[in-house]
């Protein structure tokens, strides 16, 4: 077969959250929510698509949190996982597989890359000097380490990675290092490990990401910039219990670091997804083939771990797909300051659901807060605003006025026998709208997709404006249907564009007028008949200024994680 008439096939996915926190707003539109619109365009688009995702349950994070809570580890992350579904649930995020990290299919897959690359010869011994704490009696983990950047000067640097240069760091590097959790000054300790070598797919790396197209400049550049440093071997063990077992004499008492089996669940949860459905080699269609593309969505503290670690160790297991792009995403602020769950500054994701907002109010709101580019900032005003000016005055009440047109007038329906002139012209060019927008998701631009979008209104807007149907349908009835029609087609080219942004109202407006073909051919379809199915109710209620102040209220308080484990 030839390339061009086989169907595309994508991966969707997003970097797999940890479950010593609930998340916020920052997390949704820093990852899941452009994971999810975009492979909702791949479905649109008709693209073999599977969008997998789980949560990072392993290692340290979860092991300190369990700590500082006083439940297990496998109580924490039991419930965890169960409050992430059901917040991704609730925005309709429509992942084919929300797994975890810790189920069997990926305790084994996580061991059997380690034994490949292993053999291939990228795996190195040594020693490490680990930071012990006295206090508590353990190894601490990487980030539960903080101290003063040795690059920039950063005071408060986490032992794994400097939050404010990004450098990756080993907790031994920082200048005067401290115990997050009580705040001693830590022993290192000599301690034997796994470390993976680096240095050996360097060239291999630079080849690949110089040679990339689709990333972004600024994530491009970044990936660069670490490997000019030169990329050393990077340890791969800890001296821990949670986690996935080293499979390897004199290692076996400890775990594999939580950054070495976390990517290695995209490939696990696409595994579990194959075999949910009686076909246990699905999962190679997306690894093995090389026409299938993998997205990558993560935050941008994600992304050196997405543009060299983990190609780093896809290069070192070799025959298995590496991403297509890395869309790495910038930080989303909350009135004026970073979002903070211990400051309870921000939009926190447990009390949404009954805040009283439907899921398509906070996802319009959030698209256009989504970080592509720069950090963004969620602010009460501005989702007052954007909701009440543009999704309900403007692609609303085009929607709206139309429908309750036709339903009032014509008893919902409309039928001509052919579209010409000004009709032809509103419906075509609507459609080409239309196609823009798709075309700017397809580029992972939704932002300015979504501004595509609210130009089909406005035409629609302009068209109906000019057209004055209520005056025409006292004097030219026919000539009024027309119009109405032109402006229902109008509509359901709106309503097609609108699913992967808005998938629940989308589909009640194409219930509404009776779409059946709901793909993209549909934009340029001119179905010469149409009856509406009910008689139409408003698709978008303008905020009320009490109804977001109870909003605020309720999801700008964010629950203390202990409250999930009262006995
Ligand atoms: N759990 C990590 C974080 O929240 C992300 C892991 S992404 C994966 O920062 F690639 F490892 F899966
Ligand atoms: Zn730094």
């Amino acid at each position: 077969m030839s390339k061009g008439v086989e169907r595309e096939r994508v991966l969707v996915l997003c970097a797999l959250p940890y479950t010593n926190a609930v998340p916020h707003v920052g997390n949704l539109v820093g990852s899941h929510l452009p994971a999810d619109i975009f492979a909702r365009y791949c479905r649109l688009k008709g693209k073999e698509t599977l969008f997998v995702g789980a949560t990072d349950e392993n290692g340290t994070p979860t092991e300190v949190a369990a700590l500082e809570l006083g439940v297990t580890p496998q109580e924490l992350t039991d419930t965890m996982y169960r409050v992430h579904r059901e917040i991704y649930k609730w925005f309709e995020i429509s992942y084919d597989n929300f797994s975890r990290t810790s189920t069997p299919t990926h305790h084994k897959t996580s061991q059997e890359f380690f034994l490949k690359i292993y053999a291939n010869g990228y795996i190195s011994e040594g020693v490490l000097r680990l930071p012990y704490c006295e206090k508590d009696k353990l190894f601490l983990p990487d980030r539960y380490v903080e101290g003063t950047c040795p690059v920039c000067g950063y005071e408060l640097a986490r032992g794994d990675q400097c939050e404010k240069c990004s450098t990756l760091l080993d907790p031994i590097q920082l200048i005067n290092p401290r115990c997050k959790v009580d705040g001693s000054v830590p022993v290192f300790k000599d301690s034997k490990q796994l470390f993976l070598e680096l240095g050996k797919v360097q060239d291999r790396l630079q080849a690949w990401i110089g040679s990339n197209q689709a990333w972004k400049g600024q994530v491009t550049s970044l990936a660069l910039g670490w490997l000019k440093e030169g990329l050393k071997k990077r340890s791969i063990t800890r001296d821990l219990r949670w986690g996935v077992p080293v499979p390897l004499d004199g290692y076996r008492d400890k775990v594999f670091y939580v950054w070495f089996d976390a990517p290695i669940g995209y490939i696990s949860a696409t595994k579990e997804w194959g075999d949910a459905r009686g076909d246990p080699r699905a999962w190679e269609r997306f690894w093995t083939d090389e026409r299938t593309r993998i997205y990558n969505f993560l935050g941008k503290d994600n992304i050196p771990f997405h543009t060299i670690f983990w190609p780093g160790m896809l290069f070192a297991h070799g025959g298995l797909n590496l991403p297509y792009d890395v869309v790495g995403l910038q930080f989303c602020n909350y009135e004026g300051d970073k979002i903070s769950k211990s400051k309870n500054w921000g939009v926190f994701c447990e009390n949404i659901p009954q805040a009283g907002l439907d899921p398509d109010i906070w996802r319009y709101y959030l698209i256009g807060i989504i970080p592509e580019t720069r950090d963004t900032e969620f602010k009460w005003d501005d989702f007052k605003n954007k909701v009440n000016n543009e999704l309900v005055a403007n692609l609303g009440n085009f929607i709206h006025r139309t429908t309750t047109f036709a339903w009032n007038n014509f008893g919902g329906e409309a039928t001509v026998d052919g579209v010409a002139g000004d009709e032809k012209a509103l419906i075509d060019g609507v459609a080409r709208l239309g196609e823009e927008s798709l075309a700017l998701l397809g580029e992972v631009r939704f932002r300015e997709a979504m501004s595509k979008l609210l130009a089909m209104a406005d035409l629609g807007n302009e068209y109906f404006q000019s057209k004055q149907p209520w005056k025409l349908v006292k004097t030219q009835k026919e000539e009024c249907a027309r119009v109405i029609h032109a402006c229902l087609m109008a509509c359901e080219s709106i309503a097609i564009v609108l699913q992967p942004f808005l998938p629940a109202s989308s589909a009640k407006i194409l219930d509404l007028l009776g779409t059946h073909d709901r793909g993209v051919s549909g934009l340029w379809k001119h179905r010469p008949h149409v009856q509406l199915s009910a008689k139409p109710e408003v698709p978008f209620r303008k905020l009320e200024d009490d109804q977001l102040e109870a909003a605020k209220k309720l999801a700008t308080k964010s629950r203390p994680a202990s409250d999930y484990f009262k006995r």
